[in-house]
């Protein structure tokens, strides 16, 4: 068996083995295989698909491309939660203190910034200090002690993923269900969870724009973690316009805390205690969905899951005096504004657009090597669904490189639909899904 003869097969359509999947991802994990033949199988697999049984496989070349933990030592149900991407979706950083806080175990392995999409790796490596590189033992330790930790693929946990994922990043092959399967699978399984819980995005900024492929996706990843013992429940929720009010990675982490002081905006918080309060119920802490989306609420207001936020940081080594005065964070060097040409009522912001606005302005990578710069962003002043006078600010750009704020501007403003009639904010919880429904 050859990469050659497997990057062929997939090129024409055909089915591959277990054998051929485990080959193609063992060899290139460890070396042997280089990046351009990697490239060549991903482009393969995003242009003719695999079936559920190759998708298993992959999963499964993945997970075992490192070991899989045992965290049966550790008492409680371990729960986590996974995103399949979007835009502003900073839902992890706020939602692993709150089920922390409920006294149920958040073991978390996450991504970094995909294509057009932030990543919650770089947010948190925005604080500075921060460590998402544990070994295994040092993972379980923090888990056995702060009730959370959060992060990335190591050598140890989930390697395969940590290569591939660098590379779907830049070579367009990141909108494929198997390999996003494969990726956000093995990493959950990895973990050694018992429950897991779904946030699949739909629409423009999502990886799956159309409802329908959503719906598969979300299909293809539940079928996939209950196989592998783990009860795993998805919602399908919209990403349309980017969550909340902030896009890039040290502008996201103000606006979690903002969220964690119980001051969040409405749609990222309706998402993160849904979330949440499905992870709290799943861990057996509450006996519906809806009461553990009350303690959510209450966990937030009486303070517990800031003070949780707080332990995991120090815990990770992360600055916890800036948390406390995030005002003292260098500032990016240029800054614009951009103000409302006319009265109306914002009816979108395109996601998409400003994803890609963010990475062009610094804050994700369009190289594997690209370093990024934590200050640079986007701040919305107005959700969808809000009246806006002219001349209001409709959003603020952050950037070290000049030269690009020109096209920026035009990029976001472009992005923003408004209507001059009065619009309702969008519907943002589409689907909830799990075995019974699948
Ligand atoms: N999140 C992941 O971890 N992997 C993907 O491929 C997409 C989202």
């Amino acid at each position: 068996m050859t990469a050659y003869e497997i990057i062929s097969k997939k090129r024409d359509g055909l089915s591959l083995s277990a054998e051929e999947i485990k080959f193609f991802i063992n060899n290139y994990t460890t070396g042997r295989i280089a990046d351009y033949q990697m490239s060549a199988l991903l482009m393969a697999i995003f242009l003719n698909g695999m079936d559920d049984q190759e998708s298993r496989f992959l999963t499964d070349a993945y997970l075992h491309s490192g070991q899989v933990l045992d965290l049966s030592e550790i008492p409680g149900i371990k729960v986590d939660k996974h995103s399949t991407g979007g835009v502003g979706d900073k839902v992890s950083i706020i939602l692993a203190p709150i089920v922390a806080a409920a006294g149920i175990p958040v073991p978390m392995i996450s991504g970094r910034g995909l294509g057009h999409s932030g990543g919650t790796l770089d947010k948190l490596e925005s604080i500075t200090g921060f460590r998402i590189d544990y070994t295994r033992k040092e993972f379980i330790d923090k888990l056995k002690t702060v009730g959370a930790c959060l992060i990335g693929q190591t050598k140890e946990i989930a390697p395969a993923d940590k290569k591939i994922y660098a590379l779907r990043d830049v070579t367009a092959t990141v909108q494929s269900i198997p390999l996003i399967a494969a990726s956000i699978m093995s990493k959950k399984i990895a973990e050694g969870i018992d429950a897991l819980v779904l946030d699949v995005k739909t629409g423009v900024g999502a990886f799956m724009s159309s409802y329908e492929k959503s719906l598969n996706l979300a299909r293809t990843l539940i079928r996939i973690g209950e196989e592998a013992g783990k009860k795993t429940v998805a919602y399908i929720t919209d990403m349309n316009s980017p969550l909340g009010r902030t896009v890039g990675n040290w502008l996201e982490i103000v606006e979690c805390i903002d969220c964690l002081k119980n001051k969040g905006p409405n749609d990222l918080m309706e998402i993160t205690h849904l979330l949440s309060g499905t992870m709290i119920y799943l861990g057996g802490k509450s006996e519906s969905i809806e009461d553990g989306i009350s303690l959510s609420k209450h966990l937030l207001k009486d303070g517990s899951a800031w003070e949780q936020f707080l332990r995991i940081v120090d815990a990770q080594d992360g600055d916890v005096a800036l948390l406390k005065e995030p005002e003292f964070y260098a500032e990016s060097e240029f800054k614009a504004d951009f103000p409302a040409p006319e009265d109306g009522w914002i009816k979108s912001i395109n996601a998409f657009e400003v994803g890609t606005a963010a990475v062009l302005l610094g804050a994700g990578r369009q190289r594997s090597e690209d370093m990024i710069d934590y200050k640079a962003g986007v701040r919305f002043y107005f959700k969808p669904g809000e009246k806006v006078n002219k001349g209001d600010l409709l959003f603020t750009l952050y950037t070290d490189k000049k030269e690009i704020i020109p096209f920026a501007l035009e990029k976001i403003s472009a992005a923003i639909t408004t209507s001059p009639v009065a619009v309702s904010p969008p519907r943002l919880i589409h689907t909830y899904l799990d075995k019974t429904n699948i």
